[in-house]
């Protein structure tokens, strides 16, 4: 890893903070990479299940992490995702994987599997690195380290209507239990739990536009030299 030559702006927080939107306009504008942290996570989780691995087998689990058959192909459409020879880019959003996600992401061996991994998506003219612990872990000597929250509420109304949007039938009270129930799980976990970094710079997003929490990212990035 070469952070000396190339910027790397970390983007951590909470499910539904605004992360993912936000840091693949950032990307955009920047003419950035993108990494997706989670969705190795959710890669890992789906994996496991197509393989009839049980997740509380964790060493099995860690197998299936290291030996992760993955591609990211750049379309018109957006980044498609390819595992196995299989298009999983939409499977990979489901509830139940994300689920499953989380509990596969609390596993020491799974985490040092994906490490050196999300390392190599730091290539020049930058990276915009999205997760929980990219700041904290993955990416420790970055020049911007972003902490982005919202209220669990706020993140339950964004992510039901995200799954409106897309024909889904879904209960508030139920997504909201999900959100808080995984906040639980990813706030204290023993490894890389989900925490600010001490050198991070904390957005609450609640009342805050996408927009707004671009351009406040991209003035900070300004202010640190990382772009003209
Ligand atoms: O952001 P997401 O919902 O796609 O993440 C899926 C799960 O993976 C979530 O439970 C948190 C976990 N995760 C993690 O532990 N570390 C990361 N860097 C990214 C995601």
């Amino acid at each position: 890893m070469n952070l000396a030559n190339t910027p790397v702006i970390t983007l951590d927080g909470p499910g539904g903070a605004g992360k993912g939107t936000v840091s693949t306009l950032l990307a955009a504008q920047l003419g950035w990479h993108f990494l997706d942290s989670g969705a190795l996570y959710r890669l890992t989780a789906l994996a496991a299940m197509n393989h009839g691995v049980e997740l509380s087998n964790e060493a099995a689990v860690a197998v299936i992490a290291e030996h992760l058959d993955v591609r990211f192909e750049q379309t018109e459409k957006g980044t498609k995702i390819v595992l196995e020879n299989d298009n999983v880019t939409e499977a990979i959003r489901d509830e139940a994987v994300g689920r499953n996600a989380s509990v596969v992401a609390a596993y020491n061996r799974v985490r040092d599997a994906l490490l050196k991994r999300q390392r190599a998506f730091a290539v020049a003219p930058g990276l915009i690195a999205d997760g929980r612990d990219m700041g904290t872990v993955v990416f420790t000597e970055a020049p911007l380290k972003i902490f982005l929250t919202a209220s669990a509420e706020e993140r339950a109304k964004r992510r039901v209507l995200q799954l409106t949007e897309k024909g889904q039938d879904v209960d508030f009270d139920t997504v909201l239990a999900d959100i808080v129930e995984r906040d639980e799980r990813d706030t204290n976990r023993a490894t890389a739990p989900l925490k600010p970094a001490a050198d991070a710079f904390q957005l609450d997003t609640t009342s805050m536009s996408i927009d707004a929490v671009v351009s406040h990212i991209l003035a900070l990035a300004r202010e640190r030299g990382l772009m003209s």
